[in-house]
């Protein structure tokens, strides 16, 4: 059957199916396993008096809703170590980042995890490839993700790697835990590999000559023994969960995925890899290491504890456990939203309280990706234009959810009119007025110049509009909201042309000094509502709103009220905070470069001249 899908699985030498669709024709092992004592009594998930499961927490989409008590613990996918980090991965990570700097905004205590990928074949044949061993490799790939965060202005509070001992520890604890629910048994595999997914596919899923649709690489057949995992013994538990709790899945459009893959039907997977050695080796059985994606996974909660060497899943569990919020792609849904809760069941730990699918970065409409080549390298992005240009432009033009393609053109454009114009212009200018007829110095409360001002409502109507668009994860909407206080800022300052009041004097000077003040209040708004999507470029503009690094850095969202400045407060001296990116500039700045390389080039040969002289 060369070519074609075959999936057969042998337990206890009975051929118990024989398909070639993943997810229909479920295995039915009877209702034992569903009496499980230790079925799971979840915190954020709880069973409603029909026995079904439902949130406590919320059925909407926003994230406001979690006791306060609880920290909010988010997490980015844990990276393949395969290649380096591209503006794909670094995506997710931006947009997390931007999350939880708006939920410690929100004063929230903020868990926020990301990390590293780094067992199984793919990252092994990587390693080969290096000519490195594949931990040296590991160490390589996976320092580059930390230091790409470092330029990115990521900040983590727990940084994983799933080759940790810790990590090993509690992958070995929830195996023996899933073993002992009776969900793992042994049977033979056969079926098309996709390397690059870490994943058997459906036949029908394939392109021509079997290849994968996301990676375009044919698939190769595989025969192995192999342990499984019984996940179609949680068919019905997870069709429960997702109908009495639609907020699990988001945006809700990727819930009606994941419902359709259910039900059509749910086929157990393999947990083991016979021929793969760099891996977790499954316990009891030392030829076998554990797939990738039930390694992985747990990752989510050995990244939560606090022992380095001598972990265990219950404490890594009181550490935080269950996450408020997984923020994957796409192409990951399946994994999070079927397997993993399925898993967790089985071991009776919570479920995450919602996993959020994002869409993909594109060029030239295919998806950016290490395995198709067609990347973009983040860190040559943030060199050359900084990291609060990199972060806006991709959390504002792409709404998180959808799909978005980048172009180097329309990223100067937004930039420049949004940062540059919007921003930077007018509080360079603003403060430059002050400067020369204020010496500086605020004559007036906002509060105060701002009475029966329309300006100040419309600024609090779009902090407010922010704020809900930040709790409903609509990043690009809550940056618009925030810069649609800046262009009002624009309008306000240009209808009122308080530099011609100046002029006056008297009660004309006394009307524009208080425009003054109100629109340098509204750049303060700005400062902390934009905080979490551009935060060096905010710090400047509160730092040139006479404020220190400290202050900015214990701001929270109460801040975005309107009075913050108070008369007699300083301003500092006006200074750019925001530099234009000038497209000739770009050109020269290229030119040099390749003058520069063209130069060392030339002098090659005249040193090797010399030498052999
Ligand atoms: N190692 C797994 C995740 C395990 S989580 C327990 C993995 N790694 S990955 O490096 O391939 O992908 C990580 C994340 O990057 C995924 O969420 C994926 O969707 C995202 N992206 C990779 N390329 C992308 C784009 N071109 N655009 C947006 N995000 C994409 O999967």
């Amino acid at each position: 059957m060369a070519g074609r899908a075959h999936f057969s699985i042998q337990r206890n030498g009975t051929l118990l199916l024989s398909s070639s669709s993943f997810f229909h024709n479920s295995i039915n092992f009877g209702l034992t396993h569903l009496k499980n004592p230790n079925f799971f009594r979840p915190k954020g998930l709880s069973y409603s008096s029909r026995g079904a499961l439902y949130c406590s927490c919320s059925a909407s989409n926003g994230l406001e809703k979690q006791l306060s008590s609880d920290p909010f613990v988010l997490t980015t996918p844990l990276y393949y170590v395969n290649a380096p980090p591209h503006m794909g991965s670094a995506y997710t990570t931006i947009a997390a980042d931007a999350i939880a700097r708006f939920q410690r905004l929100l004063g929230k205590k903020v868990i926020f995890i990301t990390g590293t990928d780094e067992h199984g074949e793919k990252i092994a044949t990587a390693a080969a490839a290096s000519g490195s061993s594949p931990s040296e490799h590991c160490d390589v790939v996976s320092q580059a993700y930390k230091e790409l965060w470092k330029d990115l202005d990521i900040a983590y509070d727990k940084f994983i790697r799933t080759t940790e001992s810790k990590h090993e520890a509690i992958v070995k604890e929830f195996y023996a835990k899933v073993l002992a629910s009776g969900d793992i048994y042994r049977a033979d595999y056969e079926g098309l590999y996709c390397v690059n997914c870490e994943e058997y596919k459906d036949e029908k899923e394939l392109l021509d000559n079997n290849c994968c649709p996301m990676h375009l690489k044919p698939c190769v057949s595989r025969k192995e023994d192999n342990y499984f995992f019984a996940l179609s013994k949680y068919q019905k538990r997870l069709e429960d969960t997702l109908q009495q709790n639609p907020g699990f899945v988001q945006p809700s459009y990727r819930l009606h995925e994941v419902q359709g893959w259910i039900k059509g039907g749910l086929r157990d997977f393999s947990i083991s890899r016979a021929a793969v050695d760099w891996g977790i080796t499954v316990p009891n059985d030392t030829d076998q290491t554990i797939y990738v994606w039930f390694d992985a996974l747990l990752g989510y909660i050995s990244a939560l504890s606090e022992d380095k060497e001598h972990s265990d899943l219950q404490s890594a569990i009181s550490s935080g456990w269950p996450a408020s919020l997984h923020l994957i792609g796409k192409d990951i849904l399946r994994f999070h939203a079927v397997y993993w809760p399925a898993m967790l069941m089985s071991a009776g730990l919570d479920l995450p309280k919602m996993v959020f699918g994002h869409g993909f970065l594109t060029k030239d409409g295919m998806k950016m990706g290490k395995s198709l080549g067609n990347t973009i390298d983040p860190k040559s992005l943030v060199d050359r234009f900084d990291s609060d240009a990199v972060r806006y432009f991709f959390l504002r033009e792409v709404e998180l959810g959808n799909d978005g393609d980048y172009s180097e053109e329309r990223f100067i454009n937004i930039v420049n009119a949004n940062l540059a114009n919007t921003i930077g212009n007018l509080l360079n200018r603003t403060l430059g007025l002050l400067k020369k007829n204020c010496n500086s110095t605020l004559p007036v409360d906002s509060a105060v110049a701002a009475e029966g001002n329309t300006f100040k409502d419309s600024a609090e109507d779009l902090v407010a509009k922010a704020r809900t668009e930040y709790e409903n994860l609509a990043i690009s909407s809550a940056c618009e909201a925030v810069l649609e206080i800046g262009n009002a800022g624009n309008l306000y300052i240009n209808e009122r042309a308080p530099w011609s009041l100046l002029k006056q004097g008297g009660d004309a000077f006394e009307a524009a000094t208080k425009d003054l003040v109100i629109v340098l209040e509204a750049m303060r708004i700005i400062a902390v509502a934009l905080s979490p999507i551009t935060p060096s470029l905010c710090l400047r503009v509160y730092e040139q709103l006479g404020y220190t690094e400290e202050q900015f850095n214990a701001a929270t969202w109460n801040e975005t009220k309107w009075g913050g400045l108070k008369s007699g407060h300083v301003m500092a001296q006006p200074r750019p905070v925001f530099a234009r990116i000038e497209v000739q500039k770009e050109e020269e700045d290229v030119a040099q470069v390749v003058k520069k390389v063209s130069k060392k080039k030339a002098k090659i040969p005249q040193v090797q001249t010399v030498a052999e002289a």
